[in-house]
């Protein structure tokens, strides 16, 4: 196999609900543009990488996001096999990781707690501290269906959520503190560099406001923004993501959500030139770090 071969990795289906084609689309376009820069690039589904005995080419791009093939992806990393993202960053975006972690990183996030799913039913005095309501979201993985992300808006709704997603097999939930304002989705792609106004390198930040909501307006910074975001993608060790922000009536940003290479639907064409640039630049600074060592 040649030195500049790589392996893109679709995500899992169950993991895309409704984002199947976008989540297809941009692993494709990704793949063209690191072509036109001179890899030769063939996707894979994670099943097939499950199955098959091939061994792996020394470049690998990633969406998949189940554990047993992430254990895969580690014990190729651990033989020198060059991934982004890396089996750890994803395994990190998973919500029982990402918590301690964001917390650790100071990373301006809402007000969660991790607890079982399993009875006793959060009481009236659960709701003292967050009387407007709160969130229930499954621990483990981001939403893959309906009842996985739940708004709990009284203690009676908190518990029947508990207990459905319990009887779905899920042990452990998040709550979390509502955050009232501006619900922004941003994209990033490398190290982004919170000065810059539009990134540098390969490296690259965009936000925009979710479009099915009524628009406070509530006034930001931007750079405060793209620190918070590339802060909690620091802290889980993700160089292409994506992810869900509150802009709050005090001017606060608050980060409520990131994930590992979401679709970028909206920006496919520039997300895929800036996720192909910047992975043929770490790509190849790989291969010289190799030959120095
Ligand atoms: N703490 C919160 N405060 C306010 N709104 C929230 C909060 N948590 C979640 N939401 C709302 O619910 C949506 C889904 O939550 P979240 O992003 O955590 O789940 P997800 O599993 O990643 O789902 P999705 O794939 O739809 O983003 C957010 O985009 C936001 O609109
Ligand atoms: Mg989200």
């Amino acid at each position: 196999m040649s030195a500049l071969s790589c392996w893109g990795i679709y995500r899992e289906l169950a993991h895309s609900p409704g984002r199947e084609t976008d989540d297809a689309e941009i692993l494709r376009a990704t793949a063209q543009r690191l072509e036109e820069k001179g890899f030769r690039a063939s996707l894979k589904t994670a099943e097939e990488i499950g199955e098959s005995r091939e061994e792996p080419p020394a470049f690998l791009f990633v969406m998949c996001e189940r554990l047993p093939i992430l254990a895969r992806l580690e014990h190729w990393r651990e033989r020198g096999v060059c991934q982004v993202n890396s089996a750890s960053a994803i395994r990190n975006t998973y919500r029982d990781r990402m918590l301690p972690l964001f917390e650790k990183n100071r990373v301006p996030f809402p007000a969660s707690v991790l607890v079982p799913t399993q009875l006793p039913i959060p009481s009236e005095a659960a709701f003292r501290e967050s009387p407007t309501g709160c969130w229930v979201k499954r621990g483990d993985v981001h939403a893959t269906q309906t009842g996985d992300v739940v708004f709990a808006p009284e203690p009676a709704s908190l518990g029947h959520t508990l207990a459905a997603m319990n009887a779905r097999g899920i042990e452990r939930a998040v709550l979390q503190e509502h955050i009232p304002g501006d619900l922004i989705k941003f994209y990033g792609v490398g190290e982004v560099d919170p000065r810059a106004q539009t990134g540098n390198g390969g490296d690259w930040f965009q936000w925009f406001y979710h479009r099915d909501q009524r628009l406070e307006g509530h006034a930001f910074s931007a750079r405060e923004l793209a620190a918070a975001a590339s802060r909690a993608a620091a802290a889980l060790g993700l160089e292409v993501f994506g992810g869900d922000a509150i802009a709050t009536r005090e001017g606060r940003i608050v980060v409520i959500d990131l994930n590992a290479w979401p679709s970028f639907a909206l920006y496919r064409e520039k997300a895929s030139e800036r996720i192909a640039s910047y992975l043929a630049a770490r790509f190849r600074g790989h291969v010289e770090v190799g030959v120095q060592e």
